[in-house]
């Protein structure tokens, strides 16, 4: 027997404000038909003045325990992954902590931008697997809004707020890929990459905030290449192939990346979540948004072999394997 990291549960949660492609083009120039054909966005989620990553994090965080039906008080850690975090420190991690009522364990933030959650799943699952603790909350929140440059055309109409978490526990399984739980993730990261997609301020440097900055054709790019890398990885350390996936759920950035990707690893299309058009980008909370939607809707089903990707600023990207 060894020790797996299962999934009890997945929350999520959006703040009320839909801005759609129409209303950006009442306020920059750009159209509601480039974007749908450049990125497969349609809408996105915009956290109202005062509601703060935290506040979407602790939403999701008690929608996932909800879903898993246990007590607040049964969770050791939350990894919380975010690039927009309320204050430079302390971590946010701490404020959902807090929120929740839990005074005990270990609460911090990940850092790997687009990539966090599968950074923070890998990370929650290590410590699991040691036997270090016994349940984790794994949570993706972000307030890109925050550090958009509303004037800037080429990455303002991208992104959107928003927030997914899932419970995690560990649990001693016979140890196959037959087994419930996470079953591999691959991490990677390249520096070399890091003024193709970053943020022009920080307290070190700048002492604000800053706004993010992309060359977005250099980044579509690397994305095929790096994220069907990622995913051979995870396919060779289980043999497990394309065919056994389920359910495709990458980091929902640009539906022609996604696209790309699946038609690569020869992944189905339906079997693919797709949530970009409704959620735009929101970086580390893209994929717990959508294996959330993908639940609630009955797709992805107890047993069910999920394959998650991600790739962002870093560059940072990596792949997890996850039996439902
Ligand atoms: O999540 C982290 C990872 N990030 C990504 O994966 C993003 C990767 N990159 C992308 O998704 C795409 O590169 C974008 C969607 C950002 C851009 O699509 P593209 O097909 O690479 O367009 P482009 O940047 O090459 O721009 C094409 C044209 C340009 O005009 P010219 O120079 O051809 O006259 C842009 O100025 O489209 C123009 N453009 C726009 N037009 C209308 C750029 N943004 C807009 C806009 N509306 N919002």
């Amino acid at each position: 027997m060894i020790k797996r990291s299962v999934v009890l549960g997945c929350g999520s949660y959006l703040p009320q404000r839909l801005v759609t492609n129409a209303e950006l083009a009442n306020r920059i120039d750009t159209s509601d038909e480039w974007i749908v054909q450049r990125t497969g966005i349609r809408q996105r989620h915009i956290a109202a003045d005062g509601e703060f990553t935290s506040h979407l994090a602790i939403n999701a965080a008690r929608a996932a325990l909800r879903s898993a039906d246990i007590d607040p008080q049964s969770i050791e850690l939350i990894v919380l992954a975010t690039s927009t975090p309320d204050n430079t420190f302390p971590a946010t991690a701490v404020a959902v902590q807090n929120g929740l009522g839990i005074t005990h364990g270990a609460a911090f933030d990940l850092q790997a931008v687009c990539s966090g959650f599968v950074f923070a799943l890998a990370t929650a699952d290590n410590f699991l697997r040691t036997g270090a603790y016994k349940r984790a909350l794994v949570i993706g929140a972000e307030t890109f809004s925050r550090i958009l440059d509303w004037n800037d055309r080429g990455t303002c109409v991208l992104f959107g707020d928003g927030a997914g978490a899932l419970v995690l526990e560990a649990q001693d399984l016979p140890g196959t890929s037959a087994d419930r739980g996470v079953l591999t993730t691959h991490l990677r990261s390249d520096g070399r990459h890091k003024s193709k997609l970053y943020v022009d301020g920080g307290p070190s440097s700048t002492q604000t905030v800053g706004h993010l900055r992309m060359e977005g054709r250099e980044v579509f790019k690397h994305a095929v290449g790096m994220i069907t890398d990622v995913i051979v990885d995870a396919f060779n350390a289980t043999s497990l192939t394309a065919e056994d996936i389920n359910w495709f759920v990458p980091h929902q950035a640009n539906k022609r990346i996604i696209d790309a990707s699946a038609h690569k690893l020869h992944i189905a299309p339906e079997k693919v979540v797709l949530t970009v058009d409704r959620h735009g980008n929101t970086s580390a909370a893209s994929i717990p948004l959508a294996l959330d939607v993908a639940v609630k809707d009955g797709r992805i089903k107890k047993g069910d072999l999920v394959l998650l990707e991600a790739m962002g600023g870093g560059f940072t990207w990596g792949s997890a394997l996850v039996r439902w």
